[in-house]
């Protein structure tokens, strides 16, 4: 076992079943205290790679800077196009023979990562990407087996599996051992890339981040970024297949929109919200507490670890009328500038909210709108396995069963 990979495992597990106390928060506003060690827990998603402390608050700072900023969506939306274009041109053909998008799952997960590397490089992407290409399919496929293997992990204590070896620990090693070393040769390639200068990595290296710091952060970006966008984007397109009139109203919205007014469309907005709410892909968010607080009046004490329920608190009827509907338009907002259907809109947060906040946010929710936007004008979406789909946890919230989605050509198409 790589010490690599063990640093991993354990910075990705640990700090959470260290902790004794456990507040479960769910629900409209009352948490539930459980006190149990034995209660289930769901480790913290996305523990970065980069230290805790100063050293990760300095390097986040530039990042917020990169890829949170208003103009910093403006390198995401060109390797966003390109990537939606080769996804959708792929997918003609199936649209035309009426077969099942086959292995959406991994086929979406490739797309995520295109984008992501993308984005980093640029326009160079377009003549690099034949050189990685053969590298990024067994790469997104070994992915997803290092989270099949950690879901296994996470409900075993991580010494015992590691020390009796179990099969999901050595796959878990030789999965992150590989994926590791194939990202970081990644990293150390792109990074050579002279004239790179409409990408974030341009961006990271002239604002002093480099060597092995760039590779580590380059690693968590590709490790958070993955799954997250392609689960989010099935359980979008699973939504919209199921609602053919929101689909027809979003289509017609959008219809002879640039790609920049596509990004501000509030019906295309409120859709991912609600796909969001309704299916959080991170599921709970896990915090522990730097000092004793009442959260909803009830005291909380330092050094406790929180849980908080973004499903349920999404799905509560407090907050969200018809909390079980697939409603866009309940957040488009009325003459007074309040949401329409939304009583308390941060209780869906699917990025979390604050310093520890996704850094992907605003790339993950440019790739899905314009590929969306590209999807609807050249396709209508058809799931055929509807009743069967639940939602599963696998660290990130997965359907239960591989959708089954057809794409039916519209009669007239345009890009
Ligand atoms: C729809 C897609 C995505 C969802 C739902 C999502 C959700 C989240 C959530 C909830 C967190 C916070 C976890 C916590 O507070 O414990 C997080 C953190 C993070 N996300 Fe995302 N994410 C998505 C896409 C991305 C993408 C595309 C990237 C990379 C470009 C990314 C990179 C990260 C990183 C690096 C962190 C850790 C941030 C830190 O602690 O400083 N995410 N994400």
């Amino acid at each position: 076992m790589s010490q690599r990979s063990e640093r991993l495992f354990l910075r990705y597990y640990y700090s959470s079943f260290a902790v004794s106390t456990r507040i479960l928060i769910g629900g409209s506003t009352a948490p539930s205290t459980c006190l149990e060690d034995s209660a289930p827990v769901v480790p913290r998603l996305r523990q970065p790679v980069i230290k805790d402390g100063q050293e990760w608050l300095h390097y986040r700072r530039i990042l917020n800077k990169i890829m949170l900023s208003p103009n910093s969506v403006n390198l995401m939306i060109k390797p966003c196009h390109n990537a939606a274009e080769d996804l959708i041109s792929n997918w003609k053909s199936f649209g035309n023979s009426g077969q099942v998008i086959p292995d959406l799952e991994n086929q979406l997960y490739l797309w995520s990562i295109e984008v992501l590397l993308a984005t980093l490089i640029g326009s160079l992407w377009n003549d690099y990407k034949h050189s990685v290409l053969d590298e990024l399919q067994v790469l997104s496929r070994t992915l997803t087996r290092i989270f099949e293997h950690s879901v296994h992990l996470s409900r075993v204590s991580p010494r015992l599996a590691m020390l009796a070896r179990f099969p999901s620990w050595c796959g878990f090693v030789t999965t992150a051992d590989y994926a590791l070393s194939a990202v970081s040769r990644l990293v150390e390639d792109m990074a050579k890339l002279e004239n790179a200068e409409d990408g974030l990595l341009h961006q990271m290296m002239a604002n002093g981040i480099r060597g092995a710091v760039l590779q580590r952060i380059v690693v968590d970006l590709i490790l958070a970024a993955g799954d997250t966008t392609a689960y989010s984007m099935q359980w979008l397109m699973f939504l919209l297949a199921n609602n053919p009139e929101v689909q027809e109203k979003i289509h017609n919205a959008l219809g002879g929109l640039e790609e920049k007014e596509v990004l501000r469309d509030s019906l295309l907005k409120g859709a991912i919200k609600e796909s969001l709410r309704l299916y959080p892909t991170a599921p709970f968010l896990t915090r522990v507490l730097p000092q004793d607080t009442l959260l909803g009046g009830y005291p909380a004490y330092k050094g406790e670890l929180v849980v908080i329920s973004l499903y349920s608190c999404g799905r509560d009827e407090v907050n969200f009328p018809r909390a079980q509907e697939f409603l866009p338009e309940r957040w488009l907002r009325n003459e007074k500038g309040e949401f329409e259907g939304v009583i308390n809109p941060n209780a869906t947060l699917p990025f979390a909210m604050g310093v520890r906040s996704c850094i992907g946010k605003q790339l993950a929710v440019t790739q899905m709108s314009i590929t969306i936007d590209k999807l609807l004008k050249n396709f209508k979406i058809q799931c055929l396995n509807t009743n069967e789909i639940t939602m599963k946890l696998r660290l990130i919230s997965a359907p239960s069963k591989p959708l089954q989605m057809r794409l039916i050509r519209r009669s007239t198409t345009c890009y």
